[in-house]
């Protein structure tokens, strides 16, 4: 049988914690045949909490669940981890500005990045969900870097969600299955600026664009509404998107690591400077993923309109890198 897998999560007591540990526990997120050990990050205040959850894993005897351990020290949580799900956060409280919150954040991770940098598995997979999610996985890639132990191209973003949501929407306006949809991207930020892209989707052969024919439908009705999904998830459950996120995750991870089959997937990634994005920015793009690594898809043609939304979502990326250059 296969050496059990170290899989840090941080945030383990939270919402999106309580979707993501017993799926990945279950064998959704690794394969039915690998075990895990769960490395369970949260605050001092949340340790209680964790050993709740870790108590309802212990109870549901998953054969595949090999440990666990849990931990206020990032130090401990990250050692000799393989894959690290990044997910605590600090939320944006009243009164709190974008800067705030984007500066609070990057104590975080610039924290849990040395503590990558230093002590994590040199191959590990990194996915960041805690928002901003493309600056915080920049801001823990730009510490570990400093430590030149782990690669860094493996520190990635989530743009999964925004990428299942679109999905979502262009089945329920084709009339085609979700199944039948392939070579979406996302492009950009996982914020409402990102860019959900169906020129080059495809539905059984047909040219999805083509099948909607509908342009205004595509600026005034699906792009905001995949961009403004989460606000409208908050609006209607009075919490933030928790299950769906979680599944985005073991989505990423998922792919990443038994490959999409030569399908496209949404990933924040580090640029290589393709498509005219600066290197370095996580900036979600189609990636192809096989054995264990992923492979930016390039050469895709972009029209003016393409242009002008990858420009918007880029500039915010900048932004937020400014905001975060004197911590770094
Ligand atoms: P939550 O508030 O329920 O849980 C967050 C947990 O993180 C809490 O247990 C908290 O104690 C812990 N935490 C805070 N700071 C920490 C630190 N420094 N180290 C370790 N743990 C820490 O929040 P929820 O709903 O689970 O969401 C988590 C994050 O995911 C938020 O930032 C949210 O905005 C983000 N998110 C991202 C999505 C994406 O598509 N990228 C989608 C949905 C949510």
């Amino acid at each position: 049988s296969k050496a059990p897998v170290r899989v840090a999560v941080t945030g383990a007591a939270g919402q999106i914690g309580y979707s993501l540990l017993f799926r990945i526990a279950s064998g959704e997120m690794l394969g039915k045949d690998q075990p895990v050990i769960l490395q369970l990050l949260d605050l001092p205040q949340a340790q209680k909490a964790v050993k709740g959850v870790m108590m309802e894993l212990e109870d549901c005897a998953f054969p595949l669940l090999a440990g666990m351990v849990a931990t206020d020290d990032p130090n401990v949580a990250f050692k000799d981890a393989q894959i690290a799900l990044l997910v605590g956060a600090r939320p944006r409280g009243p009164g709190m500005e974008r800067k705030d919150l984007l500066t609070e954040n990057a104590k975080i991770f610039t924290v849990q990045g040395a503590a990558i940098g230093q002590y994590a598995d040199p191959n590990i997979k990194v996915l960041v969900v805690g928002n901003p999610c493309n600056t915080n996985a920049y801001i823990a890639m730009k510490t570990a870097e400093k430590f030149g132990r782990v690669n860094t191209k493996n520190f990635t973003g989530m743009l999964r969600l925004d990428h299942n949501r679109a999905l979502s929407q262009l089945a329920s306006k084709t009339g085609r299955s979700v199944s039948s949809l392939t070579k979406l991207v996302v492009w950009g930020n996982h914020s409402p600026t990102m860019y959900a892209d169906y020129r080059f989707c495809l539905s059984n052969g047909d040219n999805v664009k083509a099948l909607v024919n509908d342009d205004v439908w595509n600026s005034d009705v699906f792009l905001p509404t995949v961009g403004k999904r989460g606000a409208a998830i908050i609006e209607a459950r009075g919490l933030s998107s928790a299950a769906s996120a979680a599944n985005a995750a073991i989505d990423h991870i998922r792919d990443w690591v038994l490959g999409s089959n030569g399908e496209w997937v949404t990933m924040g990634v580090p640029s290589d400077g393709s498509y005219g994005i600066p290197e370095g920015i996580i900036y979600g793009v189609p990636c192809i993923t096989e054995n264990g690594e992923y492979k930016v898809v390039k050469d895709l043609e972009i029209d003016a309109f393409s242009r002008e939304r990858m420009t918007v979502t880029l500039n915010e990326l900048l932004e937020e890198r400014e905001g975060v250059k004197d911590l770094l």
